[in-house]
């Protein structure tokens, strides 16, 4: 056995221990909510992202400038371009995020965020940390809220990922202790751990909803998801009327496809991988993961995108204006939503399930078979702006 890498492992863990410690104590001392109506202006920054990503953001813009044109007249909200979050930049820097973008994110109340290419070994850029994990993790964004709804089937969930931590936060921190054996680590701190539970029970009493599902793999990684499951039982506690079960994620992933069972799901709540995965399975199922919008919120700073890739091929193939600028939509409906403009979000979220679920009067394909993002922006736009938005969504959900 080589010395040396006994050495290093010892050394390259204490920092890791180290830095968690660090940030969990952090954690304790984070500060309040921010109250947006008291801001005046809201600055909402647009990050266009690579790939797809201009193009779907073109449509999200035009959306939030009819939205919120009132608003931007008055002052009340205010836009930013933030340029230089594209793969080339940021390789350039050879960092997720490069300095000075971050800073530009800082001095943003909220952030829309088009998809953004995340490098991988052996491909042509340079493999670096993705800047979604870097932006969630520099803003403090930790919670990754996530509805699915399926409405002609009962099923209306809400995802509740950690964010921060968890599979992701050493995901590049990882050990290679000589040339065979790799390690990865996976951190779950208390503080973590309660701040996203207890939004998920938050959510739960908010609205009326009685059951919360908390997924884990506690009787495998017993460490990490076990104390999840500790901090479960402890925060579930101050909640009386607000009944919990633990489900582990293997099943969770099949009762999900189980039409019987799955209605009983409404509030799910889970360590940051299990999230990234059921929440693509779920958004697959209302309609492929084009479909959902994403929110990142943290007590500082949120950020909102759609939860699908940049998708370079359909640019490389010259599909580009076909791609689908739904998702990004929603995810700018959930931003409208999150800043205190809660009727605007409604009759846009409406539009959206009218356009994307119900009447489909026009259809978006990714291809030439069906029309470009542009005219389903127009769509959505002209269906928000109908004067029988209310009545036509209450005829097609009853
Ligand atoms: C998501 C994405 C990201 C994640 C990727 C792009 C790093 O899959 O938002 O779910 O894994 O969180
Ligand atoms: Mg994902």
């Amino acid at each position: 056995m080589d010395k040396n890498i006994l050495e290093q492992a010892q050394q390259h863990f204490a920092e890791l221990v180290k830095s968690q410690i660090e940030r969990s104590e952090k954690m304790k001392s984070a500060l309040d909510w921010i109250d947006y109506s008291t801001l005046k202006p809201i600055i909402i920054g647009f990050c266009w992202g690579d790939g797809i990503g201009p193009i779907i953001s073109r449509e999200a813009e035009r959306v939030l400038n009819v939205v919120l044109k009132d608003e931007i007249n008055n002052g009340k909200v205010q836009f930013r371009t933030i340029e230089g979050l594209t793969i080339e930049n940021r390789a350039a820097h050879m960092k997720a995020i490069p300095d000075d973008v971050l800073q530009e994110l800082k001095a943003c109340h909220v952030i829309l965020k088009a998809p953004t290419t995340t490098p991988e070994k052996g491909g042509p850029y340079p493999n670096i940390e993705s800047a979604n994990v870097a932006m969630r993790r520099e803003l403090d964004l930790f919670a990754n809220v996530r509805p699915v709804k399926i409405p002609g089937e009962g099923v209306d969930w809400v995802f509740f990922r950690e964010n921060t931590e968890g599979a992701y936060i050493l995901g590049s921190k990882g050990f290679m202790a000589g040339d065979d054996v790799a390690f990865d680590f996976k951190v779950i701190t208390r503080p973590g751990a309660e701040r996203i539970l207890r939004m998920a029970f938050d959510f739960a009493r908010k609205n009326g909803i009685n059951t919360v599902t908390v997924v884990t793999k506690a009787n495998v990684v017993k460490t990490t998801d076990g104390l999840f499951l500790e901090m479960a039982e402890r925060v579930g506690k101050e909640y009386p009327g607000i009944k919990w079960e633990g489900w582990y994620i293997d099943i969770m992933t099949a009762k999900l496809i189980d039409p019987k069972r799955r209605t009983q799901f409404r509030v799910l709540v889970m360590p940051n991988l299990y999230g990234d995965i059921l929440t693509d399975e779920a958004a697959e199922m209302q309609g492929g993961v084009g479909t959902a919008g994403s929110a990142n919120i943290g007590k500082r700073y949120a950020m909102f995108e759609a939860i699908h890739g940049s998708a370079p091929r359909m640019v490389e193939e010259g599909r580009g204006k076909y791609a689908d600028p739904s998702s990004l939509i929603k995810a700018a409906g959930m931003m409208l939503n999150h800043i205190g403009f809660v009727d605007k979000a409604d009759k846009l979220g409406k539009a959206l399930e009218i356009c994307t679920q119900f009447e489909k009067k026009v259809k978006i394909t990714g291809r030439d078979t069906g029309v470009t993002g542009r005219e389903f922006c127009d769509y959505i736009l002209e269906t928000m702006q109908s004067p029988d938005l209310q009545e036509k969504y209450i005829s097609f959900t009853g």
